[in-house]
């Protein structure tokens, strides 16, 4: 079974054994079919964020549980939980459509809403740590249904417990979010964003405009995954100790840093771009032209592998130059 479309990078790998599920009896059916024929499982969501190096000889389940509800809570909030397989750019246009506030800045970015948690997606001064309430899971050691607090999902820079001392061991079955009804925090901080408002003329933006904005931008230097493969950003920006960066700084004048307290936060597309890795293509695998962060399917034709070896060549460039290494963000499989 091909798991071409299955992945935004749209690699060619075959799974064993396919299975896709709406609701959480068909989800435990499949797992315990699994235990029974001693298959390993792999669950996709919208394979946004994976790279399949190789075949994988076992079950792959795919979580299409859908719906989306919504409680007042107050006045001025709203708790809206979404089932794990809506698409999340679907969701978010959903809640602006409604007025909801706080996921306009987390437009357009792919995926789905079961896998948001996993690596607390962010974009444009946002994360989903500021409006995540909770989430549902189904805990694959007794197939009990759990739920885990903002807190005990234990959210960092594109981490969580999910990708740490969880790791593999839930499903997210549906996630909750708080969001406002009218006094919305309209975030446009992020450098861009106030650029391209500037641009259109906008002084007091409204959430809808902060999401078109961040659809612009993201058009304007993203590859849409449906025209090239991609997973977004390949790598984490780095986060080096200040004394190292002011090191760098001696050598590189021109290297950006965000400066937290004595760490200061790198932008990897720099460090790539420096390497002349930009817009640089090898076989069918290339850095994209405007955004040396995204790793690209260029031709359509590329395998997991010689995606991976290409990043492998990137990770080994920076720390030669720079001396610093390069974290996947993608996960690989
Ligand atoms: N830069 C370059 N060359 C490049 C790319 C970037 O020099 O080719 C430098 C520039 O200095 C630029 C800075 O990097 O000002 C930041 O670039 P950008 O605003 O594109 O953001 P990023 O740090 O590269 C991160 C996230 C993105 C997210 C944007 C906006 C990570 C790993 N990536 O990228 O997330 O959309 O910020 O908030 O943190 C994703 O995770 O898939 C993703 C796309």
């Amino acid at each position: 079974f091909s798991l071409k479309p299955y992945n935004t990078f749209g690699v060619d790998a075959k799974a064993k054994y396919f299975t896709e599920v709406q609701t959480i009896e068909e989800l435990k059916n499949a797992i315990s079919y699994s235990k029974e024929h001693s298959l390993s499982v792999l669950f996709l969501g919208g394979g946004s964020n994976i790279l399949l190096t190789k075949d994988f000889d076992g079950l792959v389940i795919k979580l299409s549980l859908k719906g989306i509800e919504e409680k007042d809570l107050n006045e001025n909030e709203v708790l809206v939980t979404a089932k794990a397989g809506e698409n999340w750019h679907e969701f978010v246009m959903y809640s602006l459509q409604k007025n909801y506030g706080g996921l306009e800045n987390l437009s357009l970015i792919p995926g789905n809403v079961g896998t948001s948690p996993m690596q607390n997606i962010g974009a444009y001064g946002t994360e989903i740590k500021d409006i995540f309430v909770s989430c549902m899971v189904l805990d694959l050691e007794n197939l009990e249904i759990g739920t885990f607090s903002l807190e005990e999902c234990h959210f960092g820079y594109r981490d969580s417990i999910f990708k740490q001392k969880g790791k593999g061991r839930y499903v997210i079955l549906e996630v909750s979010f708080k969001l406002t009804k009218k006094d919305h925090l309209i975030k446009t901080e992020y450098g861009a964003i106030k650029a391209e408002l500037e641009n259109s003329g906008i002084t007091h933006p409204t959430i809808q405009d902060v999401s078109k904005a961040v659809i612009s931008i993201r058009q304007s230097k993203l590859p849409d995954p449906k025209e090239t493969g991609n997973a977004g950003s390949f790598f984490k920006n780095p986060t080096i100790p200040l004394v190292q960066f002011e090191e760098l700084k001696k050598k590189f004048e021109n290297i950006p840093g965000y400066p937290n307290g004595d760490w200061v936060k790198v932008p990897a597309g720099w460090l790539i771009e420096q390497c002349g890795w930009k817009g640089k293509q090898l076989g069918n695998v290339a850095s994209h032209r405007l955004q040396a962060l995204v790793i690209v399917n260029a031709t359509g034709n590329a395998t997991g592998k010689e995606i991976f070896d290409f990043s492998t060549e990137i990770i080994h460039s920076v720390k030669e130059k720079f001396g610093i290494e390069l974290e996947r963000e993608v996960n690989i499989l």
